[in-house]
């Protein structure tokens, strides 16, 4: 194998750029000639891919965001657009790829590889964590210490007016960055989507809490919890108590940016450097990831259908120390 491309797909994460960088640094030194596609499987199609040399890779390991772009492609769900694709590969004799990001892009990875047998191996790159055969996905810890120190600052005002806030994390299907948010900030509630988050049950929390005369409250709330977001929660909990001032805030693409985190940096490090490995050893459609501080491959058909969720024994700590 001499020449791989590699490219960023679906939301961006952290740490997108330090995965480049080593993917690009590790195959300059085994002599491969290395590519960028630009947008994802979009820039796939339309043929925006360009030699990325040791120098392209300077000054951003830093940098949240992706060097490279990223984009969700409608285009890529056709044959023909996935053809397209395709020769936009072999018009640069691209014989390996490495595809950097989540469920959907290990998705289309699958159905292309299987359909043009060109080898791809996936590198876990979202902040929901959600992906299975790896402990952690980069971008996930920048986006929980953002969250984090949201939270502390949030909970100084909180104290200060006796209010309730509830914060709201992302996360649309996992509540990976809710739960661990929610520990490491010493919330007293946390609505994730692999719970049954009942508002009683929070309400009920929140009135012992007051009767022990805790006065203000942080409740983190996932985006893809059932009760609908940390609006829905508040109003629920504002007609119980109206004597009581409920205040949201919604974190939003904030989680998103940022400059990554050493974890995330060490791990992006690590993946882009096995990503490339794996390819030159002939491994293909596998995702690589890290297991018990062990790099690891996952089959991609494995790592979209098996559903990662939180451990129960995080849920119960969670739910403990919330009783301050
Ligand atoms: O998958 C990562 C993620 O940040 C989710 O947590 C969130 O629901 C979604 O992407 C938001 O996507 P977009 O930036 O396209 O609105």
């Amino acid at each position: 194998m001499r020449r791989i491309a590699v490219f960023t797909s679906g939301g961006d994460a952290p740490g997108m750029n330090a995965c480049i960088r080593a993917v690009v640094r590790t195959g300059s030194s085994k002599g491969l000639h290395i590519f960028g596609i630009r947008r994802g499987y979009q820039g796939m199609i339309e043929g925006e891919i360009q030699r990325l040399e040791n120098k392209n890779v300077r000054n951003i390991i830093h940098r949240g965001g992706t060097i490279l772009k990223t984009a969700r492609s409608m285009d890529f769900m056709t044959k023909e657009g996935r053809e397209a694709a395709f020769e936009s590969l072999q018009a640069h004799d691209i014989e390996g790829v490495i595809a950097i990001g989540g469920n959907g892009t290990f998705t289309g990875a699958k159905v292309f590889s299987e359909e043009f047998d060109i080898p791809f191996i996936g590198i876990p790159g979202t902040i929901d964590n959600d992906l299975a055969g790896t402990d952690y996905t980069i971008g996930f810890d920048t986006a929980v210490n953002t969250a984090v120190d949201a939270i502390d600052k949030i909970r100084d005002t909180a104290d200060s007016h006796n209010r309730i806030f509830f914060i709201e994390v992302m996360g649309r299907h996992s509540g990976y960055i809710g739960l661990y948010t929610g520990i490491a900030s010493g919330a007293s509630g946390v609505l994730i989507p692999e719970t049954t988050s009942d508002t009683d049950s929070l309400i009920k929390v929140l009135s012992k809490a007051f009767k022990r005369k805790k006065l203000f409250s942080l409740v983190v709330v996932a985006e893809g919890d059932e009760t609908g977001g940390a609006m829905k929660v508040a109003k629920a909990v504002q007609e119980r108590f109206p004597e009581l001032e409920t205040k949201v805030t919604i974190i939003g693409h904030l989680q998103r940016g940022g400059s990554p985190t050493v974890n995330d940096r060490m791990l992006a490090s690590r993946l882009g450097q096995a990503g490339v490995e794996a390819l030159i050893n002939g491994r293909r459609n596998e995702m690589v990831g890290i297991v018990n501080n062990q790099v690891s491959f996952t089959p991609f058909g494995e790592s979209i259908s098996v559903e990662k969720k939180p451990g129960k024994d995080l849920i119960a700590l969670s739910e403990i120390l919330a009783l301050g």
